[in-house]
């Protein structure tokens, strides 16, 4: 057996996966998330550990395997989190996570200082969410505390420290932090001097396939788990999301849709360029890279909108409450700018809206209007694909996106292209196993495994009336940005 730990936002989850791909048993733990002042968003790293180490207890219990024949285990991480580590390797303060957004100041400081070097070393823009301008903003706002930082690590790559007592940090993820080199795969040096960074504080690097330990005697001891199982590097999750998706491929793409939502492509090389426009990150696959569109509240707008005013409902009965509105949802429009944006805007100010109110409309038009402007995003990154001179045949739609028809049918329709749902869909989870199962050389690679452990299941084809009018709202939508830009702000 393998086991893949997806270090979610809201939770963890274990999947306990067998030699021919099954997920055996599965098993998930909330943290709480703290967003003490407008824009901010922290964890406490020490709550992912608790609630690895309780996940990892209700899997052994429940999947039935002895903690001898779980051979390896690796993870999938929620992004760009900062987690800065004293001598001790203890925590300094609570992580600043991907979606926090206090550090406008610091990211327009990089582009100024920078600006087209800065794009050619890391490959991306320096935003808000990225790992630099929070270090930046630590070393500013609480320089007592950045004086006692001894390095930094991502989230995942702190759980992977606290279960083998090795500090590293995994080379998909280092990507995400903008200060690597990322054709290079190596700390970038020019970017560590010109903003003061002591390059000590990079810890080394590792590939995602990598062995790195085994299980430590304490976190054995806490978690149920065996000594004997082998760690590996894993995953940033979005790198993972697409290895369990079996996007192994320039062709093939997917739409993911989380908490924050992706369309992401496999490159083969660092030599696209999209000019900034896309990120571009070292893969998780050995000496592969990926590009990706971020649309920052996917799921988030239909949960928040749910959490509003709709929290009795059931969930997929909220869902489906937006087939009766039909395409357009009876003239409503909805931006999901509602914690600023990523792709294409790269603005953190902007606030969402809904325009075309209409007395005559039902709360069902208001989900329709959700699912579908948050759809919209996404086209907008297809679009900046299809000016780059890519076009995909087909998608796959995975996370929650990919659960209710009625969306995988709006995606279909939207994006005027068939969308693939997997009959494996566990998201980054599977990506985490299956980076395991290649570590293990149970496979040659990762196309060989995904080979026997990702499966399609099911396709949905735009339907032309369809999608002939959502090209027409599609146009509408791109007009709202520049209009509520400045009155948002
Ligand atoms: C990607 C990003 C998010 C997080 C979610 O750049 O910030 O998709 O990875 O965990």
């Amino acid at each position: 057996y393998v086991i893949g730990v997806d270090l979610g936002t809201s939770a963890v989850k274990v999947l306990l996966v067998d030699q021919a791909g099954t997920v055996v048993a599965q098993a998930s733990e909330p943290y709480p998330l703290a967003q003490p002042h407008p824009g901010y968003s922290e964890q406490n790293p020490d709550d992912w550990v608790r609630g690895v180490t309780k996940a990892l207890q209700t899997l052994l219990k429940t999947g039935g395997a002895a903690p001898a024949d779980i051979e390896g285990l690796s993870y999938s991480g929620q992004m760009h989190g900062l987690v800065l580590l004293d001598a001790a390797g203890k925590p300094l303060r609570p992580a600043i996570l991907w979606n926090d957004t206090r550090t406008t100041k610091q990211s327009q400081e990089i582009t100024a200082k920078m600006g087209a070097r800065f794009l050619a070393i890391t490959r991306n823009r320096p935003l808000e969410g990225f790992t630099l301008p929070k270090l930046l903003w630590v070393k500013e706002n609480e320089p007592a505390i950045f004086a006692q930082a001894k390095s930094f690590v991502l989230p995942k790559d702190y759980v992977r420290y606290r279960m083998t007592g090795k500090l590293e940090m995994e080379l998909s993820d280092a990507a995400g932090t903008v200060l690597l080199d990322v054709g290079k795969k190596q700390w970038s040096q020019e970017v560590c001097a010109a903003f003061d960074i002591p390059m000590s504080l990079c810890p080394p690097l590792v590939e995602a396939t990598q062995r790195v330990g085994t299980i430590t005697p304490e976190f054995a001891q806490a978690s149920g788990l065996a000594t004997t199982t082998a760690v590996f590097g894993g995953g940033a999750d979005n790198a993972c999301g697409a290895i369990g998706a079996g996007i192994l491929k320039p062709d093939q793409a997917m739409c993911s849709i989380g908490t924050s939502g992706v369309v992401l492509t496999y490159e083969p090389d660092a030599a696209v360029d999209y000019h900034g426009q896309l990120h571009l990150f070292n893969h998780a696959v050995p000496n592969a890279y990926y590009s990706m569109g971020v649309t920052l509240a996917a799921g988030f707008s239909l949960s928040w909108f749910k959490q509003t005013f709709a929290p009795d409902v059931d969930f997929t009965a909220f869902v489906n409450s937006a087939a009766a509105a039909g395409v357009g949802a009876h003239g409503l429009l909805f931006t999901p700018y509602i914690v600023g944006e990523r792709t294409p805007y790269a603005d953190a100010k902007v606030r969402g809206s809904f325009v075309g109110v209409d007395a005559r409309q039902t709360r069902g038009d208001f989900v329709r209007a959700v699912l579908e402007g948050i759809t919209f995003s996404f086209k907008d990154i297809l679009d900046i694909y299809r000016q780059n001179g890519k076009a995909f045949s087909q998608l796959v739609s995975i996370g929650g996106g990919a659960k209710s028809p009625l969306w995988l049918q709006i995606q279909a329709d939207i994006f005027n292209t068939p969308i693939v749902r997997l009959q494996s869909e566990q998201g980054p989870g599977l990506g985490a196993a299956m980076l395991t199962a290649v570590g293990l050389g149970w496979f040659k690679d990762l196309a060989a495994c995904a080979e026997q452990f990702v499966h399609g299941k099911q396709v949905y084809q735009p339907d032309p009336v369809a999608a002939a009018q959502y090209a027409k709202l599609h146009a509408l939508y791109q007009q709202v940005y520049p209009a509520t830009a400045p009155i948002t702000a």
